[in-house]
């Protein structure tokens, strides 16, 4: 029921966290909306959430159930709202995002406070709006806007947004009271109340609009089908309101019952999912405040930045002035680069470096809650810097080692105090990748635990929970990959045919273009450092090897899998490299084959499956749906294909299994063939 107040209508949307619009509030806000309107001593409504959220959108755990499909359904409410005689006005604060968004424009007035966050993100679903956005919001801020908020699927702050047309009046304060003027104002007028769908667009300007962005779509864009969808859409508000709608809602039905819409609202679940730890590893996180990091290197130096970035105090610690002196050149320059590219004001960005205590004096250590070890990936130097640590850190402190690949334990057994050590696991460039992994020694305790993942939540990243095992789990997963792509190049393959391949499934670059990015000797490094106790009986591939002994070492020397001329990459591989990996296939007694991009992904994507199961049944992932999430967050699997396990799971059994059975078959001696089992179950805590 609503409140009235002066002859206005209040209905409050009440549905916490985020107003979510399932079939209860679509029902509430109906039947409030039915009652004002037939109430004699209301003369307009004001719609009004909470202060975190107007309505985040459409209830996405709806989708694909009847409820979705209960009446009022949003098209028919927001109908019901456009049709009022009365005006509605919405008064916006927190988030509008999707069908909340749409609710805002079906009103006949919006108000909203500047901090609000409004945004039509339904294409980081996979969707495009579906109940009137693609409609409503080019005729209310124009195209450019529209496109921009529904093509990058970004919110924007209604201060952003303040002249754009779809917002009536921004305020800083009194939300409540300036929609009631401005619901009152709309009372007391005389002229028609102002409505959306009596907009119209020039058609001929929305055609041309269409077309150039059409030709602008990125080749992963043209992959994911709502991106033409959208521009489909959005083509359809050049012609009359109601053909628009019909057009976009066959669109959205079309897209949210697809492979991709699904995979994307798995990950969306699957996120948030990962940030939770099981219900028998919880237990109160320690307060952190000052955080040390040791190794102002390239790691070091970033996760210094995302420390500050969230309102932390940071220590930085090197072994040197001269090391010292640079790392702390790198945070300045982000900050500085920042600023100049006016993404941060100069007084944030001074006011974050101020935070930063720059040292090589080990005693000040005692000043952190939580330390972070970034130094070079070697067990001994991480082990002599994890003594060092133990003699100065303050009792209680959270101790965290960033190794990729070492051994937790390893590490927590140099100190006295193992229970308070854990792995933090950034990726590069730290203060960009969102992924972290969590990484639980044998003896880490729950708190501390907690604490990594709640420190994970304050630096705005995606923390995933793992096991101690080498790689952990993404890394381990992409060696899987990366050692099955160079089976392929024994078997007949080019790295160009394996990486366009991989690029064609969707992945931001494929595996061979990667390495030479990140340096073949990093690679390289850790093969020697294997080599001794590797089994000669298994099947390895030394074309990279080959490659570094040439001082081929990828991008930095302009030549490694592929060469580089000015910075761009050849795009075919040269007759060096091809020369190599024909003879490492003469030596394994391969006759080489074309292998097709089918081929390629299949085996690609079915290393990685392997891999995920093994690392489920060892209990190294606590969840299959959290290696999704790690693979899509740091490893550039395509978003929208779900992750290796979302994958397997659309797959036939039989023939999966079959497949994995050749897998094994092509590896051959060493190799762990996986029980699915687990993996392909699909409910999951
Ligand atoms: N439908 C269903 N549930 C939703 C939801 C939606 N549209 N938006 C958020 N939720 C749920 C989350 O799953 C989470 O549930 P949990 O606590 O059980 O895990 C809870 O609401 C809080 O969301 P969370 O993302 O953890 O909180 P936040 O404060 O970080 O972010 C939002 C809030 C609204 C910004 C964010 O949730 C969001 O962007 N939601 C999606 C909006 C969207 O895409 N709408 C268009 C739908 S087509
Ligand atoms: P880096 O070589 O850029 O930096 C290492 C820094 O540690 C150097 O500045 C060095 O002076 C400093 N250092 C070495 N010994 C020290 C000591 N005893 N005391 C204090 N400082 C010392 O290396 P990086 O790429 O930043 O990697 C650091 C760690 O992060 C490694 O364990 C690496 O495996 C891991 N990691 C790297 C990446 C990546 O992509 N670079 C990604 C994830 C994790």
């Amino acid at each position: 029921m609503f409140e009235l107040q002066d002859s206005i209508a209040i209905i409050k949307l009440n549905r916490p966290p985020v107003n979510s619009l399932g079939a209860a509030l679509r029902q509430q806000i109906a039947s409030d909306l039915e009652q004002a309107q037939a109430h004699k001593g209301v003369r307009a409504v004001v719609l009004i959430g909470s202060d975190k959220a107007f309505s985040a959108g459409a209830d996405v755990s709806e989708f694909g159930t009847p409820l979705q499909r209960q009446e009022p359904i949003l098209p028919t409410l927001l109908a019901r709202i456009q049709d009022s005689s009365k005006p509605v006005v919405a008064a916006i604060s927190g988030v509008a995002l999707g069908g909340g968004l749409e609710l805002a424009m079906a009103c006949h007035g919006r108000v909203a406070l500047e901090s609000a966050k409004l945004g039509l993100p339904e294409i980081t679903l996979g969707l495009i709006p579906g109940a009137s956005g693609t409609q409503a919001l080019p005729r209310l801020a124009g195209l450019s806007v529209a496109y921009t908020l529904m093509q990058s699927g970004v919110p924007q702050s209604a201060r952003q947004l303040a002249e754009s047309g779809l917002l009536d009046q921004v305020v800083a304060t009194d939300l409540l009271q300036a929609a009631q003027a401005h619901a009152t104002e709309l009372a007391n007028s005389n002229t028609p109340l102002p409505r959306v769908r009596e907009r119209q667009l020039d058609a001929a300007a929305v055609q041309a609009f269409v077309n150039e962005q059409r030709s602008k779509l990125s080749p992963r864009q043209k992959l994911q089908p709502a991106y033409t969808a959208l521009l489909d859409a959005l083509l359809a508000a050049s012609g009359d309101w109601a053909s628009g709608l019909a057009r976009e809602r066959a669109l959205f039905l079309k897209l949210q019952s697809g492979l991709p819409a699904q995979a994307l609202r798995y990950q969306f679940f699957a996120e948030r999912q990962a940030s939770k730890l099981p219900a028998s590893l919880q237990a109160e996180p320690r307060p952190v405040h000052t955080v040390a990091v040791i190794g102002a290197g390239t790691m070091g130096a970033g996760i210094a930045i995302c420390a500050l970035d969230a309102g932390l105090s940071v220590l930085l610690l090197e072994q040197d002035d001269a090391a010292l002196q640079r790392g702390q050149q790198r945070v300045n320059d982000h900050y500085q680069s920042r600023v100049t590219a006016g993404k941060m004001k100069a007084a944030v960005a001074a006011a974050a470096q101020a935070r930063l205590t720059p040292t090589t004096d080990w005693a000040q250590l005692k000043r952190a809650d939580l330390v972070i070890e970034a130094v070079f990936e070697d067990i001994g130097v991480k082990q002599a810097v994890f003594q060092q640590i133990d003699t100065h850190a303050r009792a209680g402190a959270v101790l965290a080692t960033n190794t990729s690949y070492l051994d937790v334990d390893a590490i927590a057994g140099v100190t006295q105090r193992p229970q308070d050590v854990l792995g933090l696991h950034f990726f590069s460039p730290a203060n960009v990748m969102k992924l972290l992994e969590v990484v639980c020694g044998a003896k880490t305790s729950a708190d501390v635990l907690a604490t990594g993942m709640a420190l994970g939540k304050t630096l705005k990243k995606l923390p995933v929970l793992s096991g101690n095992a080498f790689g952990f789990i993404g890394n381990r997963i992409y060696n899987a990959y990366r050692q099955q792509c160079e089976f392929m190049l024994e078997d007949g393959a080019w790295p160009e045919d394996v990486d366009n391949a991989l690029q064609g499934f969707g992945f931001a670059m494929g595996p061979f273009a990667v390495a030479d990015l990140s340096g073949l000797d990093i690679a390289w490094r850790m093969r020697k450092a294997q080599a001794a106790t590797r089994d000669p009986r298994e099947r390895y591939v030394a074309i990279l090897d080959h490659l570094c002994e040439a001082g081929r070492l990828g991008r930095k020397t302009d030549a490694g899998y592929y060469t580089y001329k000015d910075g761009r990459q050849v795009k075919t591989t040269d007759a060096l490299v091809r020369q190599t990996i024909e003879q490492a296939s003469a030596q394994r007694g391969i006759t080489r084959r074309s292998l097709v991009p089918e081929e390629i992904q299949r085996r690609a994507l079915l290393a990685m499956v392997n891999e995920a199961a093994l690392l489920l049944s060892e209990g190294i992932a606590s969840r299959a749906s959290d290696i999704d999430v790690v693979l899509v967050q740091g490893y550039g699997f395509p978003r929208w294909q779900g992750g290796p396990v979302f994958w397997a799971r659309q797959q036939d059994r039989t023939v999966l299994e079959h497949d994995l059975q050749s897998l094994a078959a092509e590896a051959g001696y060493g190799y762990v063939r996986a029980d699915l089992s687990t993996l392909l179950k699909v409910d999951e805590s």
